[in-house]
């Protein structure tokens, strides 16, 4: 057995263990399938990330702004790909993980504001090579919790020594603000099989739309001061 395969089953809890009811010998044949298809997501995730370093680099270099905080990104685990196949009651192996699950590599790109969001996102949609396959728009249609961000599926290219892969990948775009709110709801409530105790789920909700005020009035400020900033440049450049 590889090391790599050793740490994979290492990671994996209790839980999901009885969760996915399947014998050893099946699992590690499994979670060896899923090992082989990791370099194809975390070279998506590569691609996909330096689009995004590049945009933000060249947006810095020609209009003297940074709307890009940081990006991070994540390859669903072995057990999670097993789980989330069964949940949906698919067949358990690395086809049809690929073609069902749209969510395997996953980047997550937190900008200033709300309007980098739909700039940034247009941008890297624009390029050739990028195919748009699915939006979710929970900024302009939040979720009922309060959950917001920009969701995009897109498939891209990965050229390997002897062949192209075409690659699922699925981008989460947000503002710092709505990135601390998702952070903090996720491991305080997502998925727990919590019961919606109405309380918490409604002063979660007023948080979402505080932070959301909160966006919106910030991106005003910075508009103000951007345009203060640009007319600071004419007049030395007049003068
Ligand atoms: P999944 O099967 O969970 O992937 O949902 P989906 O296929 O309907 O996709 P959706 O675009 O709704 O959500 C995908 C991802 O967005 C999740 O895996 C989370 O990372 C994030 N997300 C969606 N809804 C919530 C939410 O209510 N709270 C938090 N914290 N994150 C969420
Ligand atoms: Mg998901």
């Amino acid at each position: 057995m590889s090391s790599i395969i050793q740490r994979e089953i290492k990671y994996m809890d209790e839980t999901q263990e009885s969760k996915l009811r399947l014998n050893d010998a099946r699992l590690v044949d499994l979670v060896r399938e899923f090992a082989k298809i990791k370099t194809l997501y975390s070279c998506a995730l590569r691609e996909v990330t330096t689009k995004f370093e590049v945009l933000n680099e060249d947006l810095s270099t020609r209009y003297n702004r940074n709307p890009i905080e940081f990006i991070t990104s994540r390859i669903k685990s072995p057990e999670s790909i097993v789980n989330k196949l069964q949940r949906r009651g698919l067949e358990l192996s690395r086809e049809s993980a690929v073609e069902n699950l749209s969510d395997i590599a996953g980047v997550r790109v937190i900008c200033s504001f709300i309007e980098d969001i739909y700039q940034v996102a247009e941008m890297f949609t624009r390029q050739d090579d990028v195919r748009l396959l699915e939006v979710k728009d929970y900024i302009k249609h939040p979720k009922p919790n309060g959950y917001r961000s920009y969701h995009m599926i897109v498939e891209i290219p990965v050229f390997f020594a002897d062949k192209k892969r075409n690659v699922k990948v699925e981008v989460q775009l947000r503002t710092i603000a709505m990135d601390f709110w998702a952070s903090l709801e996720h491991q305080m409530y997502y998925k727990k099989n919590q019961e919606d105790s109405g309380e918490i789920a409604s002063r979660l909700k007023r948080c979402a739309e505080i932070i959301a005020a909160t966006d919106r009035e910030m991106e005003e400020i910075g508009r103000l001061l951007y345009a203060a900033r640009q007319k600071e440049l004419e007049e030395k450049k007049e003068a």
